[in-house]
């Protein structure tokens, strides 16, 4: 898999650049197991370098000036892993809560956690509330973290809420449109991707903000996740400054 081979190809300072770039980009985090079996290592050591490249990647965010970040970092779907896997995974974001979420505050980034909250251990629903009440005043990027999180079960869910709306009435069918729609789900308040990253060369959303990427633009990358850094963000979104966003109207 490649590197980060190619030099950074624009100046970001330039005031017509600013005004492009985009205001959210997400990103799914895929292939730290084939990134640590490359390297003769284990999976376990292989989520341990995902993380220093979410550290790479929130820092990088934030220098750019990009206003929301959302990092794919468990589905519902990765509870079918063994169960060693899935510890590991809950361990690693136990210990970047509880040592990152004072670097974050102080770089003034806004933590949000998306995705179920039944399912997830007590003392992590503790740690994310806390960490989301400890930033909620900062007004630097915006990190969502998307968690236990699967698109077409956040649709439900938002279904539900409307549906319970009409039932007591506070709501008529009629009303209901896509406003309606995305002030009821989980990323209410936030703009769509403009960008949307995947490493690992795989080429699938895997349940992954479904409706909040009908028009975003799509960039998948053959390097595996921890091989991720500030210049990978910098050339993605160089290659999303070049596309022509149309909307279904002509350019
Ligand atoms: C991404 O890497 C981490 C999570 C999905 C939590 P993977 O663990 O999916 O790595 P690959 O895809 O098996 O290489
Ligand atoms: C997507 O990666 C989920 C996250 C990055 C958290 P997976 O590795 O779980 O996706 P599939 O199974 O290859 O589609
Ligand atoms: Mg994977």
């Amino acid at each position: 898999m490649e590197s980060n081979a190619h030099p950074i190809p624009f100046d970001l300072q330039k005031a017509d650049i600013k005004g492009q770039l985009p205001k959210h980009i997400a990103i799914i985090m895929d292939g730290n197991g084939r990134w640590a079996s490359e390297h003769s290592l284990t999976r376990s050591a292989g989520h341990k370098r995902g993380v220093e490249a979410v550290r790479s990647a929130v820092t990088g965010a934030a220098e750019i000036g990009i206003a929301y970040l959302t990092l794919y970092a468990f589905s519902s779907e990765n509870w079918a892993r063994p169960v060693e896997e899935v510890n590991d995974l809950m361990g690693l974001l136990r210990l970047y809560l509880s040592r990152e979420i004072k670097t974050l505050d102080e770089k003034n980034v806004k933590l949000k956690v998306i995705g179920r909250r039944t399912g997830l251990a007590n003392d992590i629903l503790a740690m994310i509330a806390k960490a989301e009440e400890r930033t909620v005043n900062n007004t630097g990027l915006t990190l969502i973290i998307a968690l236990n999180y699967g698109a077409r079960q956040e649709i439900i869910d938002c279904t539900k809420k409307i549906v319970k709306q009409v039932a007591e009435s506070s709501l008529h069918p009629d009303e209901i449109d896509e406003k309606v729609f995305e002030n009821n789900l989980e990323t209410a308040g936030i703009p769509d991707p403009d960008l949307l990253i995947r490493t690992s060369g795989e080429v699938r959303l895997s349940n992954f903000l479904l409706w909040q990427l009908a028009y975003t633009e799509f960039c998948f990358l053959d390097l595996y996740w921890p091989d991720f850094t500030k210049d990978t963000l910098l050339n993605a979104i160089h290659d999303y400054l070049g596309r022509s966003r149309r909307y279904g109207a002509r350019p």
